[in-house]
């Protein structure tokens, strides 16, 4: 059961805090990933706030949701769903939704100790350098554990114990309803407390086991942006090793940040300050240059992006080189060893192999065909302030600089457009068309002869 209900007052955010992306991802999938590689099949989701939100930010599969409305506390939240574990004998494994850094390593052991202290109840506890903001862990002589007292509630000599409860239990399914039917809002928060069935298990003279996490770090409870931002600083420096390991170069690894999904081949290099974000994939042999952010797009092998370029949602195949600042925008696909230079915007549109557009040019909503020169300042006027219009350009044609096409219109295969042509209509294969004022020449008389001032002759 993973507790993701809460507001998350602490972010001061619209958005819910479960949501908020760690290195890329939202915090929440961090959890349920963890618990689903730990083993367990079925995952009981606690929702509430922004329910919808969170339900759609996860793959459906094993999460069964529960809604807990009004949000009343952790206790509350488990108490939410006592319809859906109604008849189940078992142990159940409960976790907070704001803790992304959980391995699924640690609650396989964590399962192993509860297992072999035959527990009915188990508490995850670690000793933070700073346990500021957590529950205390309160224990008996024996060892076992009496209570959890919240910080807010706690007096002095409680706040000096650094053993914190870090929100990871194990119950046995029917005596956690039965304790927490006695737990009562008497504190601070006027919440129902999870952490207090414990006391009531030891009044009920349950022994509770204290499982001690070694590394603090890892159950480390994201409450504000600055836990956030240190959470995703951890995650990055792990894909950072693992990306180095795995062959990659990185000229200076704290400036670049790459998402947890991204995969990236052998020899490829990143240069500072690049992002790569979402579900991305880099093959081999690439080069990515400083100031450059990929988004959700797949790059081929020797793909070369140059400074300041930004990719959204593209397809670039093999040998291809994009930049320096180009803009890949949504469903463009570029094809092996195109070209797209400076300042080349390119939309919505398919750019076939060996085609090259070097310079100053916007193409959206066209097909462009292999083998083919677009010119520089070359323009699709897609819009005609109400449609998009499609631009194609079949095979081998040449297109000289300063066209503007204006869509809908086809090109046919290895034609030719003179530069500065604006083509309006339809090209047959094969063909030249040039489109524009025939130049004259004329005598220049002496009054047009452009007159310059005393003052642009001194400098
Ligand atoms: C909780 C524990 C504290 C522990 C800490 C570990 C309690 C009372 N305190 O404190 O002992 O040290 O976690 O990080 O349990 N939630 C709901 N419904 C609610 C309230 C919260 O689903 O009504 C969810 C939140 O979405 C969150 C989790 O429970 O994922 C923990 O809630 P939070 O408010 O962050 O608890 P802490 O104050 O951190
Ligand atoms: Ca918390």
């Amino acid at each position: 059961m993973i507790l993701a209900a809460g507001k998350g007052t602490r972010m001061k955010s619209r958005r819910c805090k479960v949501l908020h992306p760690v290195a890329g991802r939202p915090m929440i999938s961090y959890v349920t990933d963890a618990a689903f590689s730990a083993g367990f099949s079925e995952v009981c989701l606690v929702v509430g706030h922004q329910a919808d939100e969170v339900r759609r930010g996860l793959p459906g599969e094993g999460i069964r949701f529960v809604v807990q409305e009004p949000q009343l506390g952790t206790g509350h939240a488990v108490s939410a769903a006592q319809g859906m574990l109604e008849g189940f004998s078992g142990h159940v494994l409960i976790l907070c939704g704001d803790i992304p850094l959980i391995r699924p390593e640690t609650i396989k052991d964590f399962i192993g100790f509860h297992e072999s202290a035959r527990s009915r109840l188990t508490v995850m506890t670690t000793h933070p350098d700073d346990p500021s903001g957590y529950g205390r862990i309160i224990r008996k002589d024996g060892g076992t554990i009496a209570r959890i007292v919240e910080q807010r509630d706690a007096d002095e000599e409680e706040k000096a114990v650094r053993e914190i409860n870090t929100g990871i239990y194990l119950v046995e399914c029917r005596l956690l309803y039965q304790l927490l039917a006695k737990v009562t809002p008497d504190n601070s928060q006027r919440e129902y407390y999870l952490t207090d069935i414990v006391k009531e298990a030891d009044r009920e003279s349950v022994p509770v086991h204290g499982y001690v996490l070694q590394n603090p770090e890892e159950a480390a409870g994201i409450n504000t942006r600055v836990e956030l931002a240190q959470a995703s600083a951890r995650i990055w420096d792990q894909i950072r090793k693992r990306l180095m390991m795995g062959g990659v170069t990185l000229i200076d690894p704290a400036s670049v940040y790459v998402d947890s999904q991204v995969s990236i081949g052998e020899d490829t290099i990143l240069y500072p300050g690049v992002m790569i974000e979402g579900q991305t994939t880099i093959g081999s042999d690439c080069v990515i240059e400083p100031g450059v952010i990929i988004r959700d797009s797949i790059l081929g092998d020797r793909v070369a992006v140059l400074q300041g370029s930004r990719l959204d949602r593209a397809v670039v195949q093999d040998g291809a080189m994009i930049g320096p600042m180009a803009n890949l925008r949504p469903e463009t696909k570029i094809g092996k060893s195109a070209r797209i230079g400076n300042f080349v915007e390119v939309k919505k549109s398919t750019v076939g192999d060996g085609t090259k557009a070097a310079h100053l040019t916007y193409l959206g909503d066209s097909s462009i065909g292999s083998e083919v020169n677009i010119g520089c300042g070359t323009i699709t006027c897609n819009y005609d302030g109400r449609k998009k219009h499609p631009t194609i350009i079949r095979d081998r044609c040449f297109v000289g600089s300063d066209v503007q096409f204006i869509a809908p219109v086809e090109i046919g295969e290895g034609s030719v457009i003179g530069a500065g042509s604006t083509i309006t209509r339809d090209v047959p294969p094969d063909s030249l068309a040039v489109s524009r004022a025939k130049q004259k020449n004329y005598p220049l008389r002496s009054s047009q002869r452009p007159k310059k001032s005393d003052e642009t002759r001194k400098h």
